[in-house]
């Protein structure tokens, strides 16, 4: 598997450049996230929270007793806490992130909340990483709660291994997952542009990363934040455009990244229901319920194996 310096190494080299949006999440990205997450364009986290509110008491039914929640990709873990004292004797949660001491701080709020529930937090890179964190009981109730249309920063085929994955390796037998829905461009086009630039911020802190990690020499301020709705894959997709012709150095490597060039930073898929259902359906699974809020905007889907 690659590292931080390789990846930087191979995107950059590319014809097309691009580097992982997963690069966007060490502590200060994951801090700008939250940031995000607050504002007024940005609708994809204030709308999940509304409907798995909504909708608490049947998305319990439908997970069962005794419970062994496994977040991938948990990020600030707030959304769990919406449905957790309506489960029926969860067992365990273990919140899973890329940022290990973001994870590990934000997990001790957790276990104030809910001093019942045994909660494992792990630093983990699903992208990555092989072996698990931790021990799993294939006859337990294993259900994935993978909020916020993480799954739709995959590419298609890549979401279809993941939604694979969680069944071969993690042993989930049901899956909570969310999808933004397909809608008016303007309305996706600001939420990924907003007023205050913090998404801008985000998204050059893959540019900070690589000086303050990778010794890099990367003048921030040649970068302009790009987004796009690409139509035909349905999907926003953010970019650094440099303006101008940028020669940049990386432990000892140099690269041009010439004036007008772009560095492809993040895929953001966003599906109809019957598209997310064809995906879920091809990886194996079953939806068997799906709520939306009255605008249409979001989408969270129960999968199961039956
Ligand atoms: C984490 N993920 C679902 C966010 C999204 O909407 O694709 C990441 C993000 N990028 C820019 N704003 C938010």
């Amino acid at each position: 598997m690659k590292s931080f310096l390789q990846e930087v190494s191979v995107g950059l080299s590319k014809k097309n450049k691009k580097l992982s949006s997963k690069w966007f999440y060490d502590f200060h990205g994951s801090i700008l996230f939250e940031k995000i997450t607050k504002l007024r364009e940005y609708y994809p986290t204030r709308t999940e929270r509304k409907i798995l509110k909504n909708n608490k008491i049947e998305i319990a039914k439908k997970i069962g007793k005794n419970a062994v929640l496994i977040e991938p990709g948990a990020g600030d873990i707030k959304k769990i806490s919406i449905f957790m004292s309506t489960l029926d004797e969860p067992k365990k949660y273990i919140p899973l992130d890329i940022s290990k001491d973001y994870i590990t701080k934000v997990s001790k709020g957790f276990k104030k909340k809910f001093p019942k529930v045994t909660v494992i937090p792990k630093g983990y890179d699903f992208s990555r990483d092989n072996k698990l964190p931790f021990k799993i009981n294939s006859s337990e109730n294993v259900t994935i709660f993978f909020p916020g249309s993480t799954i739709g920063n995959f590419e298609k085929k890549d979401a279809i291994k993941f939604l694979r994955m969680l069944k071969s390796k993690f042993k989930a037998k049901k899956i909570i997952v969310g999808a933004d829905l397909v809608k008016d461009i303007p309305t996706l086009i600001s939420a990924y542009d907003d007023k205050k630039g913090i998404t801008a911020k985000f998204n050059k802190n893959i540019l900070q990363r690589i000086n303050t990690e990778l010794g890099g020499n990367i003048n921030l301020n040649s970068y302009k934040h790009l987004v796009i709705y690409n139509k035909s894959k349905k999907r926003i997709e953010m970019r650094l455009k440099s303006t101008k012709n940028n020669n940049i150095k990386i432990n000892g490597s140099k690269y041009l990244i010439k004036k007008n060039e772009e560095i492809h930073t993040e895929n953001s898929h966003k599906y109809s229901i019957k598209s997310f259902k064809k995906l879920a359906n091809e990886a194996g699974w079953n939806i068997g319920k799906t709520w939306v809020d009255e605008k249409k905007l979001f989408s969270v889907h129960f999968l199961d194996l039956a």
